[in-house]
């Protein structure tokens, strides 16, 4: 039988038995699915920390369905570099260490960032060290470290300003420029390891036409300036009630310019959109049309697609609503309907 037979085969009994089951007893059957990465043509990502790998049951999960894994934590400036600017990566390094004897892949998450400059860089003593000799040595040491295992890294992320305005204000453009620290952050980052894919990552992509257009014309402008941009990630964070139809036209929108495309943080908050029944059922379609977008991509073009979690148990998002829901495995780690939607859209 031939895979995609397979894999219809398999959503279609999931499905069919999950109504029959629904008619009978009005209570949802538990939906059965082969593991994700086992009918996915392309690498299924998760992100994870290294402390849920102390779950035996996540752990297997994690082992079972994906096939990529991105420290949800460990890997930023704020975990690893410290107030007097040595770095920690026990973190990492257990998250690597994992992957490597599981062989799963590891993708770097993420090198330079608006959000978290920690105080070893804001507090430089200059006196000592230059910031871009900080700055430098501080991506040589990360990428370095992984080299030869991490398949990729999020070298710069969310640097585009939501208004599609341009390059986000941070320590790192008032210090080497709004441009070039960018370039700068590439060209280290290639520097220490020469074959790792090198991605500028952001949100809102889907959702905010002026911001993708921006962040492409940032693409654009860091390929002109010969930096060794390698793919494009779409962290694809959306809620249930985001309109349908986003998602294909953000993804055809990125692929324009040929370069690998990772998906890279994806969930689907429940927190707006209807009752709780509907709330679900939109999830379900948007994580459908997400896998229908991707697999219509060129194989070339199909980096990685990252789930920001596998159990709606480890989600961010429960932090801000512990009702919400936004993965495909619920917490107890069993497929949801929009599991068995995100296989549906494999096609
Ligand atoms: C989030 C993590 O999931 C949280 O645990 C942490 O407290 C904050 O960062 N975009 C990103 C990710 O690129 O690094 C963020 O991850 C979610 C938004």
């Amino acid at each position: 039988m031939s895979p995609g037979l397979h894999r219809r085969a398999f959503v279609g009994s999931a499905l069919a038995l999950g109504a029959c089951n629904r008619r009978a007893d009005a209570q949802p059957a538990p939906i059965s699915l082969p593991p994700l990465k086992s009918i996915a043509r392309f690498p299924v990502g998760a992100c994870i920390q290294a402390v849920h790998l102390q779950d035996p049951e996540l752990a297997r999960l994690v082992v079972e369905q994906v096939s990529q894994l991105t420290p949800e934590w460990e890997m930023k400036m704020e975990y690893i570099c410290q107030p007097d600017g040595s770095f920690r990566f026990d973190g990492p390094d257990q998250i690597a260490a994992f992957a490597r004897t599981h062989g799963l892949r590891l993708f770097g998450h993420t090198l330079v960032w608006y959000d978290q400059p920690p105080g070893a860089f804001a507090n430089l003593d200059e006196s000592r060290v230059r910031f871009a000799d900080a700055y430098r040595n501080y991506i040589l040491a990360v990428v370095g470290r992984y080299r030869g295992q991490a398949v990729g890294w999020d070298v710069v992320n969310e640097t585009v300003e939501d208004d599609g305005g341009g390059i986000r204000d941070s320590l790192w453009a008032r210090r080497l420029g709004k441009l070039e620290h960018i370039v700068l952050a590439f060209q280290h980052a290639r520097e220490a390891d020469p074959d790792a894919v090198l991605f500028l990552n952001d949100f809102f992509l889907e959702t905010h036409p002026e911001k993708r257009r921006a962040f492409l014309k940032l693409a654009e402008t860091l390929l002109k300036a010969g930096a060794p941009l390698g793919g494009l990630g779409t962290q694809t964070h959306l809620a249930a009630g985001d309109q349908k139809g986003l998602i294909k036209a953000a993804i055809a929108d990125l692929a324009s310019l040929g370069l690998p495309i990772h998906i890279s943080e994806m969930d689907v908050s429940l927190q707006e959109g209807g009752s709780r029944a509907e709330r679900l059922t939109r999830q379900a379609d948007l994580y459908r049309e997400a896998a229908e977008a991707y697999s219509a991509l060129p194989a070339r073009q199909q980096f990685a697609f990252t789930m920001w979690g596998l159990r709606d148990r480890e989600s961010w998002r429960k932090r801000e609503d512990a009702s919400d829901a936004p993965l495909l495995f619920d917490v107890n780690g069993r497929p949801k309907a929009a599991a068995a939607a995100w296989v549906q859209g494999l096609g």
